[in-house]
């Protein structure tokens, strides 16, 4: 009797096991890693999904990798590629070769990948020629600035996907003018948010604690930094970091504003490599409210964002959390691929030679507020894995 009961317990299992939908997540660089967390935690003892994560290895730092699946508590990798640093189509055949090799393994029914790196294209391109099905979260987004390679993986990754989950209307409409059928379209929210709302209660109860790059200034951070009193800087896209008179410009706007407000700026490590190489950290050290520090971990990130008067980045994600903090957001750059953040949120997209104007009025409270868009609550992983077990 025992014995029978065993096997039947064997065989459910066993069963459960081969009807489990096999979904393979796809992790790659820094920016992934907040959209993957909420999914992962929403897929823990899943009944019918099993999921496997696979690590490319495009960041592999601990700064840019490792400290966030701690602080984010994912998972370790099931596989890691290791592809690191190199030339687009050297990481990318990278990717592409080690990961054709973890489908021939696992043979998963889905893979679903995240954003816009070269990770997400990569991994699309393998699958969708073995004939898996791909999702791609955050699909439809555009810029339509051929220039940034972000905008090529976009439009690479959403020309062959088969399932469309979008974060905002216009991500829809993007869609739908591309030709994808409605029917495979999916606002669901955003990731990014949910991440953003189960830590940022943590997040701040750390206490903020910055490491100064070697700039040859020493000074003790401490009132510069009290609430709603200094600015974060972001910066590392190749249109504005990788020429030297468009970075030597910046710099020393950056300069000239920190003596309105101080900045701090958790420099990238493309940005930093650049600094040094044309010459610039004497006109950093020039300006002691100007701090560079080395770059944060999640936590300390969205702390030192809460607590700012406002961003100048030219980043995509930190767009999105200033509109759901309803935090001025001052993005450098011709376009947007997250027009929802403009049209709805706190962000203003600016010209470099306006920065110091919109700096002014931010700090005179005259800076940008918004709304907060639809779905983006905090339960999008929720929608998420709720939307694909039904499509199994
Ligand atoms: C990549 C993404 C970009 C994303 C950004 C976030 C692409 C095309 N770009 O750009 O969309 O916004 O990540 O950070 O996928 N490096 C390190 N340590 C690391 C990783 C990189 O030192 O862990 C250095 C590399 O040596 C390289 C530079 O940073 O010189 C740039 O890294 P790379 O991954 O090529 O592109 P990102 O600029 O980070």
């Amino acid at each position: 009797m025992v014995l029978l009961l065993c096997n039947n317990q064997l065989l459910t299992t066993y069963y459960q096991l081969l009807t489990m939908t096999k979904l393979i997540l796809v992790a790659g660089a820094r920016p992934n890693f907040m959209k993957i967390a909420p999914l992962m935690h929403a897929l823990k003892d899943h009944p019918t999904i099993q999921p496997i994560l696979v690590h490319t290895g495009q960041h592999y730092d601990v700064k840019m990798s490792g400290q966030f699946f701690e602080e984010l508590d994912i998972p370790a990798p099931d596989m890691n590629l290791e592809v690191g640093s190199a030339s687009h189509a050297i990481q990318t055949a990278r990717i592409m070769e080690g990961f054709e090799q973890v489908c021939l393994n696992e043979k998963p029914d889905y893979v679903l990948v995240v954003g816009d790196v070269n990770s997400t294209a990569a991994c699309t391109l393998v699958a969708s020629k073995m004939g898996i099905k791909t999702i791609h979260y955050e699909a439809g987004l555009r810029s339509n600035d051929r220039t940034m390679p972000e905008e090529i993986n976009r439009l690479v990754t959403d020309a062959i996907s088969d399932i469309f989950i979008t974060t905002s209307i216009d991500a829809d409409e993007n869609l739908l003018h591309e030709g994808i059928p409605a029917g495979k379209i999916h606002m669901l929210g955003n990731l990014m948010i949910d991440s953003l709302v189960a830590q940022l209660p943590k997040a701040q109860k750390t206490e903020l604690d910055f490491k100064l790059l070697n700039l040859e200034k020493n000074i003790a951070l401490g009132k510069d930094f009290t609430e709603g009193r200094y600015g974060v800087l972001t910066f590392h896209r190749p249109g504005n970091v990788d020429k030297k008179e468009c970075l030597t410009t910046l710099v020393n706007l950056w300069g000239e504003i920190s003596e309105l407000v101080p900045l701090v700026f958790p420099v990238h490590p493309r940005t930093y490599k650049n600094i040094v190489q044309f010459g610039l950290l004497p006109v950093i050290a020039r300006y002691p409210h100007l701090y560079f520090i080395e770059p944060l971990g999640y936590l300390q990130f969205i702390h030192l964002v809460s607590l700012s008067a406002f961003a100048l980045t030219d980043s995509g994600g930190i767009q999105e959390e200033t509109t759901y903090m309803n935090i001025p957001c001052l993005t450098v750059r011709p376009n947007t691929e997250r027009p929802v953040t403009v049209w709805e949120g706190s962000n203003k997209l600016i010209k470099t030679d306006e920065i110091v104007s919109e700096v002014r009025l931010i700090i005179t409270g005259r800076g940008k507020h918004g709304t907060v868009p639809k779905y983006w609550d905090g339960k999008t992983a929720e929608r998420i894995v709720e939307m694909i077990s039904g499509i199994g």
